[in-house]
């Protein structure tokens, strides 16, 4: 048993996909979830920039007494999880190889499609994870940089003109390639996964990076025998780089539930 929380952190809102499958399967267990709402969108920038911030999230995240850290961020993952995994002595769990778990186990075709952030496509790292788990597997990969500011601003719902041209325009080359699974390899993404489903029907399997790290989480606090003595009502605090306010109302969205009034900010760039 390990009653400490576990850390969990994205750029901005997207990680709460994640947060939101924590709370589902591991009711028991305290999280502290940190959004770098200030400081968002991480996936446009360079390696070097979003290295440094993972570094100062994680470092907040610290503060805290935590049995593990859940990087629920699609591009921190892509590009700094071997980092943050080198310099911290606890486990640092990523969505890249539990997404590519799921996407290998539910195709059929073999043909995977992969959405992301810039930065997450240009490192190249689900590619090379499906790669190793189903070599005759063909990717095909498309960044969707518009999709992040979208979701963060709430647009989101299909019937959402706007959201529909987004939807189309960067999902088209997924239609023509025939592909049966679509990674969504941004945590921000499930939010637009009635739009996607949509446009894509129904023969193509949506697999949410966010929720598919989760069946990680659970396994390794299995294995280590880390898992919370409680088995409900485990404790959630909210944290976020802007303001608590616009966090906590969006939040809400993403969670399923009302958490207004509970997230407070911080000053990130102090860590
Ligand atoms: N949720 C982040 C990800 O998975 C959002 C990316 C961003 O900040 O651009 O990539």
């Amino acid at each position: 048993m390990d009653d400490r929380a576990i850390g969990v952190f994205d750029s901005g809102m997207g990680g709460l996909t994640a947060v939101r499958e924590l709370i589902r399967r591991l009711p028991g267990e305290d999280v502290v979830y940190f959004g770098d709402t200030g400081r968002v969108p991480y996936g446009g920038r360079g390696a070097d920039t979003i290295i440094k911030y993972a570094r100062q999230d994680v470092a907040f995240l610290r503060t805290f007494d935590l049995k593990a850290i859940v990087i629920a961020c699609g591009t921190v993952s892509t590009t700094a999880l071997d980092i943050l995994a080198r310099e911290n002595p606890l486990p640092v769990i990523g969505v890249v190889e539990p997404a590519v778990r799921s996407a290998v186990a539910a195709t059929r075709t073999g043909r995977i499609g992969l959405v992301g952030t810039k930065a997450t496509i240009a490192s190249g790292a689900y590619e090379r994870t499906v790669r190793e788990l189903m070599p005759q597997a063909e990717v095909t990969a498309r960044a969707c940089p518009l999709f992040v500011p979208f979701v963060e601003n709430g647009r989101y719902q299909p019937g959402d003109p706007l959201v529909e041209l987004l939807v189309a325009e960067y999902l088209a080359p997924f239609r023509e390639a025939e592909v049966d699974t679509l990674i969504l390899g941004c945590t921000h993404y499930p939010l637009l996964k009635d739009a996607i489903a949509a446009y894509l029907g129904d023969g193509v399997r949506l697999i949410s990076s966010g929720a598919a790290c989760v069946d990680t989480v659970a396994r390794l606090l299995e294995e280590r025998d880390m898992k919370n003595a409680k088995t409900q009502g485990g404790l959630r605090r909210y944290f976020a780089s802007d303001s608590a306010q616009d966090f906590g109302a969006l939040a809400s969205i993403f969670l399923g539930e009302d958490i207004q009034g509970q997230a407070q900010q911080i000053a990130i760039e102090n860590y």
